[in-house]
């Protein structure tokens, strides 16, 4: 089903793009397997959904191949990239090399549920079956169910904002206990 916009804009595209840059993400890369072709993309959409049933979801563009290819797979696996790894981003977003094979000399293994590829040496695995995609203007909302999962790394998780690459920092904020006095009260 498609989702419907009002088009009531006050703002420019870039604007737009600029504040949605504010808010920080994780960087993942979503894999499928069509037979023997395998492919995948980078994608800071990914968020979760519902504990129970488990469910993810990722919005990818229109006309994406890894779209394309999930769309008639079914599953797709994500990959939760760690602070080292931005050149994987950059080679999934297609910023390297984008006629090369994506995988090319990196580590990765089928997933035993769905055999879409794992990437080796990341944050956490998921491997998820569609359940559902719908159309929102100029990408699309797939929602799926995480069918296994695994979370090998240890590592610090590779963070997207404003367009930049960050590592996380070292420095663990004590967890509020109540709200800063307001010095105009
Ligand atoms: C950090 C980062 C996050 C991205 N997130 C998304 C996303 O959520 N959805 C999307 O459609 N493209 C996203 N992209 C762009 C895709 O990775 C890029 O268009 C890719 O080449 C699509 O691959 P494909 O058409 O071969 O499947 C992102 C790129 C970067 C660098």
């Amino acid at each position: 089903m498609a989702l419907q916009t009002c088009g009531l804009m006050s703002f420019d595209s870039l604007s737009f793009r600029k504040c949605l840059g504010r808010f920080a993400t994780g960087v993942t890369v979503v894999t499928t397997r069509v037979e023997d072709r395998i492919h995948g993309m980078t994608v800071n959409s990914f968020t979760s959904v519902s504990l129970v049933p488990p469910l993810i979801l990722f919005c990818p563009k229109n006309g994406t191949r890894t779209f394309e290819m999930l769309k008639s797979s079914g599953v797709y696996a994500v990959t939760v990239l760690s602070g080292e790894q931005a050149y994987i981003s950059e080679r999934f977003a297609g910023m390297l090399t984008d006629d090369a094979d994506r995988f090319a000399g990196l580590g990765h293994t089928p997933g035993p549920l769905t055999g879409c590829p794992l990437l080796t040496g990341c944050l956490a695995h998921l491997e998820c079956r569609l359940v559902d995609h719908h159309r929102a203007g100029d990408h699309n909302i797939c929602v799926a169910e995480v069918i296994g999962l695994s979370a090998p790394g240890e590592g610090d998780p590779l963070l997207y904002y404003s367009g930049n690459y960050y590592q996380f920092p070292d420095r663990i904020l004590p967890r509020p206990i109540a709200a800063p006095a307001r010095k105009d009260l």
